[in-house]
């Protein structure tokens, strides 16, 4: 199959791509930096560099192909960020059609169904309600946490200062990893069931300091969890993606994530749907260590 991965440098589109060509699919992988793609070039992929901003460019990266991964990037570099991530759904989807392909699965984030006012979910929800008013076939991914968001900051930041989030200590979610998101999603466009929204979730539901204690077992030092207001979260988050808006978006959907259970739900659809045993924290802490063993961080 000709399959599209657009956002292939990220963190489910470069786990997506491997997956694609590990079966055997031919690959398109697309992303603005082609440098970064350098490694799946070498694998046979070919490589297009297009700017979701530039609606021709969309059009013309996804040619001829029958399934794309859109991951819908957050677009921090806009004074409108969120008119922006619409703008390019749109350009995406209408490309998709324009190109005959068959299906689509676009990674949103879990929320949009509540319909909450937090810009970055209505805009999810904007989206998503585009893709399924067309004749595409289509795969809807509504991911809980990444769990590897809890690595974004370093070892240096985790056994130093610890894990500091804007949730509350016995506030429970359900993280899932990136890598089963991509696992899902190259399923979705190869074999999956067509048409139908997802909430993905992980398969425990933990608080963060039970998150905090599994990294410590596994990085063998104490990791400490510490609440931090919406306020200091959107001052470092806003200052490292460049946007402040984005990140008040981004504490605003925590929140919701927080209350009434919103960010937990029935992993066992997703396994049973796409055939996936899912990730485990622990397992997930075990990997990161490893890896930050073998590059020297740890
Ligand atoms: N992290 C979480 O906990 C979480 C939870 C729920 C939902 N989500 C959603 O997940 C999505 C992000 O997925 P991800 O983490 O897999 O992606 P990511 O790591 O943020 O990577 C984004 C990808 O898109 C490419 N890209 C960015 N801007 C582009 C542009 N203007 N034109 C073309 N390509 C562009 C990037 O490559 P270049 O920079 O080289 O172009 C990269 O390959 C977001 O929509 C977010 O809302 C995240």
């Amino acid at each position: 199959m000709k399959i599209a991965v657009v956002g292939a440098s990220g963190n489910t589109g470069r786990i997506v791509a491997e997956l694609a060509l590990e079966k055997g699919n031919d690959l398109r992988a697309v992303a603005r930096n082609p440098d970064v793609l350098e490694n799946l070039a070498s694998r046979g992929a070919e490589i297009v560099a297009a700017d979701l901003d530039d609606r021709e460019a969309v059009f013309s990266a996804l040619s001829g192909v029958e399934a794309i991964y859109y991951c819908s990037p957050l677009a921090v570099g806009h004074d409108e960020p969120f008119a922006a991530e619409r703008a390019r759904g749109r350009n995406v989807i209408d490309a998709a059609q324009a190109v005959g392909a068959k299906h689509l699965v676009l990674l949103s984030a879990m929320g949009p169904e509540a319909a909450p006012g937090i810009p970055l979910i209505e805009t999810k929800r904007a989206v998503e309600g585009e893709l399924a008013a067309t004749d595409l076939g289509y795969t809807i991914l509504r991911p809980s946490m990444f769990m590897d968001n809890v690595a974004m900051a370093g070892p240096e930041v985790l056994l130093g200062m610890g894990l500091s989030w804007p949730f509350s200590e016995g506030a429970l979610i359900q993280p899932i990893a990136a890598s089963d998101i991509a696992q899902v999603a190259f399923r979705a466009m190869t074999s999956g069931p067509r048409n139908r929204s997802f909430k993905l979730v992980g398969p425990e539901a933990l608080t963060f300091p039970q998150m905090a204690s599994e990294l410590g077992r596994a990085l063998g030092s104490d990791v400490k969890f510490a609440e931090i207001s919406d306020e200091t979260f959107v001052e470092h988050v806003g200052a490292a993606i460049g946007s402040t808006e984005v990140a008040a978006a981004i504490a605003g959907a925590y929140r919701l994530w927080e209350r009434d259970g919103g960010g937990t739900g029935d992993a066992s659809v997703i396994e049973r749907e796409f055939d996936l045993s899912l990730t485990r924290f622990r397992d997930y802490a075990a990997q990161l260590a490893d890896t930050w063993k073998r590059a020297g961080l740890i």
